[in-house]
Order: C-alpha cells, then structure tokens, then sequence
C-alpha cells in the first residue's frame, strides 16, 4: 500500500507521512506532528519530518527488521537480561517465547527485532488471538512479548518497533493489537484500556491492563466481545 508522499494521503485518505531521513512511513502522524486548527476550523497537521528512530541520533544505525530462527539465541539473551529488570517477571518469558514460536498463533513476518551495529537490542512479536463475540469468534493479534536492552531504554526504541509491527499488521489486513501491560507505558503508545471498546478481559470486564490499539480509526466499532490478553 503506497503512500504519495507528496499530499500524504492514503486512498482512504488517511493521513500519512514519510521519515525524510530514512523514509520510514510514519504510522500515526498525529504522535510526529501538532495537529492545527485553522481559522476555518479545519484540521491541519503540521509534520515534523523525521521518524522515532532517526530522531535518536545515538540510534541512526539502527534498524528494525523481522526475526530470523538464527536470530533465536541472541534474542533469549537479550529477553532474559531485559526482563530481569521487571520486578513483576517471573524469569520464564524467553521459555514462553520459545515455545510461542512452535504455535500456529506465531506469525514469523510479525515477529521483529531492532537490530544496531549488528547486535539485537529489542524485539517484539504480535501472534493470533481469539476475542469471543456474540457473531463467534474474531481474530486479531495480541502483542507480546516485547522487551528493549536496559543500555537502550527511554529512546524510542520501544514505539519503533510498535509502529512497525503495527503498520505490518494492518498491511496484512488485521484490525487491532491487544495486550496485556502496564497502563502507564502503554497509554504513551497509543493503547487504551480494551473495555473501552467494549471488548472484555475474561476475568476482569474492566481492567485497565488490559489494552487495545485499533490499527485505523473506527477499526473496533461495533463490535463486543471477550479476550483472554494473559
Ligand atoms: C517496556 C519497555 C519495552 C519500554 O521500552 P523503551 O524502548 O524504553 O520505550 P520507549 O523509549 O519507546 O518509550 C515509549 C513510551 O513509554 C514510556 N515509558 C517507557 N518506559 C517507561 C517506564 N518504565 N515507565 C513509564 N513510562 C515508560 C516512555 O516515556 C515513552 O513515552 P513518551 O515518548 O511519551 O515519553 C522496556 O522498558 C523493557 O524492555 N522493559 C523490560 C521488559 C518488559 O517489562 N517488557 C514489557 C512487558 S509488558
């Protein structure tokens, strides 16, 4: 889906923009520009011009691309020393994501990594999940894990690696992005609370850990249901 990068509109005639440095297409521009009311009361979005990872410059090496199975043990490294700095971690996610990868849930191409001076220093995967709806089941993607090197935390690396994972996902048709984590950081990238969309957790209706982020506008309206985001 190609975007003209000259009035940047999608033909849906969704804004969009383009990194000028690195010619990364910025997903959301609302989160990259301030969004201007003219005196006509239209609305106006004024771009900055560079992405989240060139606007890093520490990070302008960096690049972020899918997993590859040779990949596999430096990512368990790297999950096992990124979690070891979340007090709620039980030190079993690199198991987990092993074992992910053999399930039919796992998508390969929505599994990423960020990747600097050929060294991994974050990854985050989107698989298969089921929300249970009054019409029978849906499928969308729930995004975990995702973990950043602790030498790399608060750049921006995080929202990079989102932004790409979701702009794949919705490239591939899918709708919205679930997970289950912390609101403070979450709410920074564009998630809110999934019961705001009137789509449940099983055992909490309205739990606020547990999110959603729909890939477009609108993306979630209409429909109800249940998720199991754990
Ligand atoms: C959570 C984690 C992935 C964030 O990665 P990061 O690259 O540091 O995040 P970013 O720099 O892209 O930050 C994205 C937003 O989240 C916010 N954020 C990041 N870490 C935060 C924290 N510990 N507390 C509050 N907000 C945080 C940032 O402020 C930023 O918002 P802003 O741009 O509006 O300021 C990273 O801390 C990590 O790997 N933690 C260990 C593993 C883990 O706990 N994974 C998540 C399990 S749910």
């Amino acid at each position: 889906m190609k975007k003209c990068p000259a009035c940047f509109k999608t033909e849906d005639n969704e804004a969009v923009r383009f990194c000028r440095h690195c010619g990364t297409e910025l997903f959301y521009p609302e989160r990259f520009g301030e969004v201007n009311k003219t005196i006509d009361n239209t609305t106006s979005i004024r771009t900055r011009k560079w992405c989240n990872i060139t606007k890093g410059s520490k990070n302008k090496s960096m690049k972020i691309r899918i997993e590859k199975p040779s990949d596999y043990p430096q990512v368990e490294c790297l999950v096992k020393t990124s979690f070891a700095t979340n007090a709620d971690d039980d030190g079993t996610t690199h198991e987990y994501l092993n074992e992910l990868r053999t399930k039919s849930v796992f998508i390969p191409d929505l599994s990423l990594v960020a990747e600097k001076d050929g060294k991994i220093i974050g990854q985050v995967v989107l698989y298969k999940t089921d929300i249970t709806t009054p019409n029978g089941i849906k499928t969308e993607l729930l995004l975990s894990p995702i973990c950043v090197h602790p030498n790399y935390f608060r750049q921006g690396i995080a929202r990079a690696m989102i932004d790409e994972a979701l702009r794949k996902a919705k490239e591939m048709g899918y709708n919205a992005v679930f997970l289950c984590g912390d609101p403070k950081i979450y709410s920074k990238l564009g998630f809110i609370p999934s019961y705001k969309y009137d789509i449940r957790h099983i055992t909490d209706p309205t739990a606020q850990w547990s999110m959603a982020r729909e890939l477009y506008k609108g993306a979630l309206a209409g429909l109800s249901g249940t998720i199991d985001t754990i």
